[in-house]
């Protein structure tokens, strides 16, 4: 398996991507730990599913994918080293960080008040960068090899009216990506973002309930449907893999076509 002896950290995996990577990530073999800040439910649905694979595998006990939950919230610094922290001392070393944790608030942009804009930038962006501060100290201090794989959007490079703080912090996060693989390459740790278009997802149950606009945004995805998680997990399982060792610094857009074939609704 891909994965065997890895420890990887998953934000926000209570739902959506975040809870479909954590379990494939637990499929190739590595241990996993879920981190929610409102959803301790779906916490542990993620860690049913962890553990029912990690039960299916036949290896070692020591080696089988297991999984811990800690609650966390990514905009506040503190708790996002607490939770680093936290899956270092229980797994005894941490290998892949997965910044998926993300949210987006709806405003035209002369409406965007700043309690939004600091709750949308602290998640999305603050929490991710310091997310992956502490686990590049925690490489550095062990001299071991990571990766690191931010799951931005395609509105990294995409306007999204209505959306300007959302497009801002995957803006930052492209420019993360870029600026982290030169700091850290030297070090043998790799950061890339996997940039999902529209996925069939807790974030988009508006959209998934307007027929309307559902059809509208179909009509620009080439592919003909809305991604599912499963689509954007795969690739990030391979990006944590010692198969994806020589990339770093790139984005990988998973949109069935969106980004080149978008007309603005
Ligand atoms: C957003 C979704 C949106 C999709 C395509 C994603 O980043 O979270 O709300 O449907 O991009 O525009």
């Amino acid at each position: 398996m891909k994965l065997d002896g890895k420890v990887a950290l998953v934000t926000g995996s209570s739902q959506g991507i975040g809870q479909a990577i954590a379990v494939k990530l637990a499929s190739e073999g590595a241990k996993i730990v879920i981190d929610y800040r409102s959803h301790p439910e779906g916490a542990e649905e993620t860690l049913r599913q962890v553990n029912e694979i990690g039960s299916q595998c036949h290896l070692s006990k020591d080696h089988a994918p297991e999984g811990y939950t800690v609650k966390a919230d990514l905009g506040d610094v503190e708790q996002v080293r607490a939770l680093v922290n936290a899956a270092i001392q229980h797994f005894g070393h941490l290998d892949i960080l997965v910044n998926n944790a993300g949210m987006e608030r709806h405003a035209p942009f002369w409406e965007v008040r700043e309690a939004d804009y600091d709750a949308v930038l602290n998640v999305n962006l603050k929490g991710a960068f310091f997310a992956a501060q502490a686990l590049t100290q925690h490489l550095i201090e062990t001299e071991r090899p990571g990766k690191i794989i931010n799951i931005s959007s395609v509105h990294e490079e995409l306007p999204f009216p209505n959306f300007a703080p959302y497009c801002l912090s995957k803006g930052g996060m492209k420019m993360m990506a870029r600026d982290l693989a030169v700091e850290l390459g030297p070090y043998g740790i790799t950061i890339n973002n996997v940039a999902p278009g529209a996925i069939e997802t807790p974030i988009n149950t508006k959209l998934l309930n307007d027929a309307e606009k559902l059809g509208a945004l179909l009509q620009n995805i080439p592919l003909n449907r809305l991604g599912k998680s499963e689509d954007i997990a795969t690739l990030v399982a391979f990006l944590a893999s010692d198969e994806a060792n020589y990339i770093t610094g790139s984005t990988f857009v998973v949109d069935g076509g969106l980004l080149w074939n978008y007309h603005e609704q």
